[in-house]
């Protein structure tokens, strides 16, 4: 879904721009976009790293993939297409958030490098920050956490993520977490340390 469908429509000039908003906010906006395979703590993490931010007075939005698909990506499978579209629309999202000045915390298997090459390039060099959680299949799978897992193993669940359906990870990204051996702090830890230039 490239091309625009809505030709005759032009391009509105705002008042109240993305730089006004983060002077009022005392930071700069970011969209940090944790991928990994379900079950290797994205979730955990962007909550918690989002409660972090929260309580150093910042402005955040938690987007969590399974949240997501309750509401705006609720038409969408889990076929190459549909997650494709979701990212997409995510990666939508995230800008117009991103252009409201909030650091956006991301959370989305993404399996596909291209996909979130494009989220990448929807904005600048500099906003969009990957953070692959890495963790062993055997671990995600040993955790289980909503026993997914075992369901895809069964064949009640076609197209899981690592087991039916390909994982690409990122090539380069700006921080890889071992979400499988280090702690949740030390992670969150980490994350915060990206972030640091952003108060102004
Ligand atoms: S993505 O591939 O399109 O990025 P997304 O992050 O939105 O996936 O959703 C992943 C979540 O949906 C998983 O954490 C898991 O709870 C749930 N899920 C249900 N079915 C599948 C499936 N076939 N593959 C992966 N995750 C699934």
């Amino acid at each position: 879904m490239s091309q625009i469908k809505s030709p005759n429509t032009v391009w509105q000039v705002v008042q109240v721009s993305r730089a006004d908003r983060e002077r009022l906010n005392g930071h700069r906006g970011r969209i940090l976009w944790f991928t990994g395979l379900s079950g290797s703590g994205k979730s955990t993490l962007i909550h918690a790293v989002e409660k972090r931010l929260h309580e150093a007075q910042m402005r955040t939005y938690a987007l969590d993939g399974d949240n997501v698909r309750h509401g705006l990506c609720k038409d969408l499978g889990f076929s190459n297409q549909d997650r494709v579209e979701n990212i997409r629309r995510i990666g939508e999202m995230a800008k117009l958030m991103l252009d409201a000045g909030l650091v956006v915390l991301c959370g989305f298997i993404s399996p596909f490098q291209a996909d979130r090459q494009k989220v990448r390039d929807l904005v600048a060099p500099g906003d969009f920050l990957e953070i692959y959680c890495q963790c062993p299949l055997e671990i995600c799978e040993q955790r289980d956490v909503k026993g997914l897992y075992r369901k895809a193993r069964q064949g009640l669940i076609p197209e899981f993520t690592g087991i039916s359906s390909p994982y690409e990870p990122p090539e380069s990204c700006e921080l890889r977490l071992n979400t499988g051996s280090d702690s949740v702090e030390s992670c969150v830890a980490q994350v915060m340390g990206v972030l640091e230039s952003i108060r102004s």
